[in-house]
C-alpha cells in the first residue's frame, strides 16, 4: 500500500468530476464489484460504495501514494469493502487476477492529474506554482520533466511538445529551452515559455507544453491505450466501462477503441470478404461524449474540458 509521504494535504480535496453522469452509467448495485483504476482522492469510489451497500466491493488503483493515503482515509469506513492498490492502472488484468477481482461490474478511468497534485509545488505538476521539474505520478519512475527537459535533442524534444502538446509552437520552445538549460524549477521553465512565444491568446503560454511533458513522463497515452482491452477482458457480460478524458489526445483515443471494439469486422473497406475474423465485444452507450453542465463548470473550473464515455460489454 502507500507509503510515507512528506507532500500529503489532508485538507485539501479533489472535488469528483461529472459524479452523478458516472454513477447513472456504472448503476452501481449492492453485491457488485467494481475497479476505479485511477482512485485519487477517492470521490468516485466513495460514491460507488455507497451506492452499492451494503456490500458492494471497490478494488482502488492508483499510481501515486500520496493520492492513496487521501483515499485511505476518506474511505476507511467501508473497511473491508475496498482494497487499495498503489501501481500504475497498465497492470489492471494481472492486479485484479492476483486477487480473484473479476469479473467486475464497473469500471472507471477519470484520467489526468488531480487537484491534489496540481496544489503541491513539490510535485513540480503546475505552472502556477514553483518547484522541481518533477511530475511524476509514481515516484518510483526513474525519469523527471527536468530529466526530459535538459538531455533530449532539441528535434525530439520539438517533437514531444508537438506530439503530446498539440502545440503549434513546439520548434521554437525547444529551441529555447535548448539554450537555456540547466533547467530545474517549474518557475524558470515558465520565464523560459513566456520569452519565446509571449502571452498572446486565451491559454497560458505554458499550458501545452506542460501537458506534453506530463504525458511523456508518466507514458500516459501507453497506459490507457494498454489497459482498454484489459477493462473489456475482466468486465461481466453488461458490465460497463466509463473513462473521463481531459484532452483531446485521451478522447480520441478512447473513442476509436470504443468504435473498433463495438464492430464485428474491421477488415480495410476495400476487401471483398472479412478476413479478420474481428468480433464486437461491446456496445456503446454514449454516441456523444457526456459533458459537465454549465453549473458544474462554473463551480469547478478543472471540469471545463471533461468527456465522459461509456461502453457496456456485450
Ligand atoms: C483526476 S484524478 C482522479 C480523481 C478521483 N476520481 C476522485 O474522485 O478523487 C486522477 C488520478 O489518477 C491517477 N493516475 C493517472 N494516470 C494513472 C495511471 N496510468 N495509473 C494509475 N493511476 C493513474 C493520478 O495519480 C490521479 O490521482
Amino acid at each position: 500500500m502507500a507509503s510515507s509521504s512528506n507532500h500529503l494535504q489532508p485538507n485539501y480535496t479533489h472535488e469528483p468530476v461529472l459524479f452523478q453522469k458516472v454513477l447513472a452509467m456504472l448503476k452501481p448495485e449492492s453485491g457488485q464489484h467494481f475497479i476505479d483504476g485511477t482512485v485519487g482522492g477517492g470521490g468516485h469510489a466513495q460514491g460507488i460504495l455507497e451506492a452499492s451497500a451494503p456490500d458492494g466491493q471497490l478494488l482502488g488503483i492508483d499510481a501515486d501514494p500520496e493520492a492513496l493515503q487521501v483515499a485511505q482515509v476518506r474511505l476507511e469506513a467501508f473497511g473491508p469493502r475496498i482494497t487499495l492498490v498503489q501501481s500504475n492502472f497498465i497492470r489492471l488484468e494481472e492486479i485484479a487476477g492476483q486477487r480473484g477481482f473479476y469479473p467486475v461490474h464497473g469500471i472507471l478511468f477519470d484520467l489526468g492529474v488531480s487537484s491534489m497534485q496540481l496544489s503541491v509545488a513539490a510535485r513540480g505538476f503546475s505552472f502556477q506554482r514553483n518547484g522541481p521539474l518533477d511530475m511524476r505520478m509514481d515516484p518510483g519512475l526513474q525519469k523527471t520533466a527536468a530529466d526530459l527537459v535538459n538531455d533530449l535533442p532539441v528535434k525530439e524534444l520539438a517533437d514531444l511538445l508537438w506530439r503530446y502538446g498539440e502545440e503549434r509552437r513546439a520548434r521554437r520552445i525547444a529551441q529555447a529551452i535548448a539554450a537555456a538549460r540547466p533547467l530545474t524549477t517549474t518557475g524558470k521553465l515558465v520565464e523560459v515559455l513566456i520569452r519565446a512565444v509571449g502571452r498572446r491568446g486565451r491559454i497560458h503560454p505554458a499550458t501545452r507544453t506542460f501537458q506534453a511533458l506530463r504525458i511523456a513522463v508518466n507514458d500516459e497515452l501507453g497506459a490507457l491505450e494498454a489497459v482498454l482491452p484489459q477493462a473489456m477482458r475482466i468486465l461481466a457480460p453488461g458490465g460497463r466501462l466509463a473513462v473521463i478524458s481531459f484532452h483531446s489526445l485521451e478522447d480520441r483515443l478512447v473513442k476509436w477503441f470504443f468504435r473498433q471494439e463495438a464492430r464485428d469486422c474491421i477488415c480495410p473497406p476495400d476487401m471483398p470478404i472479412c478476413s479478420c475474423g474481428h468480433r464486437a465485444v461491446l456496445r456503446i452507450v454514449t454516441r456523444r461524449p457526456e459533458v459537465p453542465s454549465a453549473m458544474e463548470k462554473a463551480g469547478n473550473p478543472r471540469s471545463r474540458s471533461a468527456k465522459l464515455r461509456v461502453a457496456e460489454k456485450l
